[in-house]
């Protein structure tokens, strides 16, 4: 079978080598791919954006490609199933109207109220007057959310009023974000640990993945802003069985009901980026697709083949998904000055590299020269009985990559409890 990755960063590279692993799998094409995907045994990339469905579908039908799995959140909440939809052709992951859970903030937040999964109060507001006036009257922290999607820079925990006001002016009165802040919700602010729980999710019931922690924060000891992911490990210290059956109990059941009621189809990734405080978790976000860098430390971990869960999963035949009993880490190598502003087309050298993964993100391939092309440009991930040995074996490894300006923590491994 031929299949189609659509994405270019880590998280599509974890998945385009996964798939490679598979004897069923005769070629793999990633779009746009980055300048590690076509290194990958049966891979392929192809210069088509994301978004470009017209493209995509010119490449399904020359290529004879049977599958379609998803990366990013824009194709799915663009509606790249609903555009597939009679033509033969298998898409992993959800409608245009099930990725509203991501691409709508207002959405999901009344889906929550509507199916009572606890997460954190919040009004709704389309007028900035409106929302400038209600702002007088709550307490701070509080946070602020476009409505739409905003390349991840949608939210704002903010400390004060000043700070708030600027934000409603800059969204809703300057469209900092286009129309993505025509609507922005104002939510109460939750304390706690941030925890991220992934699987599969289909009518007929939620297929977790192995737990894994995501590092947000820049710089070492948590500190400094926040970024997609700077690092990963797998399992999650932090779940434990009462968390885990509070997480299945009072969100991932309600959800799945909550879409069969609503008549919504949804067979893809979901994520929960939930809250948790003595053990009771409260839903922060779902996004309808994996975590990048998370992906990168699970696909080391899955031994399943990924083909047939994927194919299981869309005709409801899964049953379940085998990890390894071993641990993962990755360490996130990001160009200096990530995530405002950075250079780009750097020089990558790489020296050699041993026991460990690469997994390429923000990197291009230019006359046979490897160039940084992002502000996170590579994953470096190993396997190993336990985190200290993965810890061991990234930090021994990662000297052998060298590109100017390039920046990584040194403390991925280390627990951070919020
Ligand atoms: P979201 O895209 O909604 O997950 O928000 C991005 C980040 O903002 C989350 O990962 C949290 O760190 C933070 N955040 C979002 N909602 C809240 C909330 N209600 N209370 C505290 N922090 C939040
Ligand atoms: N690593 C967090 C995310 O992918 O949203």
């Amino acid at each position: 079978m031929n299949v189609l990755v659509v994405g270019q960063g880590g998280r599509e590279h974890a998945l385009a080598w996964k798939l490679s692993k598979s004897k069923q799998v005769s070629k793999i094409f990633v779009a746009p791919g980055n300048g590690g995907t076509a290194n990958e045994a049966k891979c392929f990339n192809k210069s088509i954006n994301v978004n470009n469905f017209s493209a995509l579908e010119e490449l399904v039908n020359s290529e004879n490609i049977e599958l379609i799995v998803v990366g990013p959140e824009d194709p799915l909440v663009n509606g790249i199933n609903d555009y597939f939809k009679d033509s033969g052709v298998k898409v992993f992951g959800p409608t245009k109207e099930g990725a509203q859970l991501e691409g709508s903030k207002i959405f999901s937040k009344k889906f929550m109220f509507e199916n009572n999964i606890p997460t954190g109060a919040a009004n709704f507001f389309s007028e900035s007057k409106l929302a400038k006036n209600y702002l007088q009257t709550v307490e701070f922290p509080i946070v602020l959310k476009a409505d739409g999607l905003a390349a991840g820079k949608g939210v704002l925990v903010a400390k004060e009023l000043g700070e708030a006001m600027q934000w409603i002016e800059d969204v809703m009165e300057k469209n900092k974000f286009g129309d993505a802040g025509n609507e922005v919700l104002i939510e109460e602010c939750l304390f706690g640990t941030e925890l991220s729980y992934m699987g599969i999710m289909t009518p007929k019931g939620f297929y977790p993945f192995e737990t894994s922690v995501d590092y947000k924060p820049l710089l070492d000891g948590n500190s400094g802003p926040n970024t997609g992911g700077m690092g990963c490990m797998s399992p999650s210290p932090f779940m434990n069985s009462e968390l885990l059956k509070n997480i299945n109990e009072q969100v991932v059941e309600p959800t799945a009901h909550g879409l069969r009621k609503a008549k919504i189809d949804f067979y893809g990734f979901m994520y929960f980026g939930l809250m948790v405080k003595d053990n009771q978790p409260k839903v922060l976000e779902y996004n309808c697709r994996l975590g990048d860098p998370e992906t990168q430390c699970l696909m080391l971990q899955l031994e399943s083949d990924i083909l047939e869960v994927l194919l299981d999963a869309l005709s409801n035949n899964l049953e379940n998904i085998s990890w390894s009993k071993e641990s993962s880490m990755g360490v996130v190598i990001a160009s200096g000055g990530y995530p405002e502003s950075y250079k780009k087309d750097q020089h990558i050298e790489i020296l050699d590299l041993n026991e460990v993964k690469l997994f390429h993100a923000g990197t291009k391939k230019e006359n046979g020269e490897l160039l940084t092309s992002g502000g996170r440009v590579f994953s470096l991930n190993a396997k190993a009985p336990d985190l200290e040995a993965c810890k061991k074996t990234i930090y021994t490894n990662i000297k052998n990559i060298k590109f100017n300006n390039m920046v990584y923590r040194k403390d991925i491994g280390d627990i951070y409890e919020s």
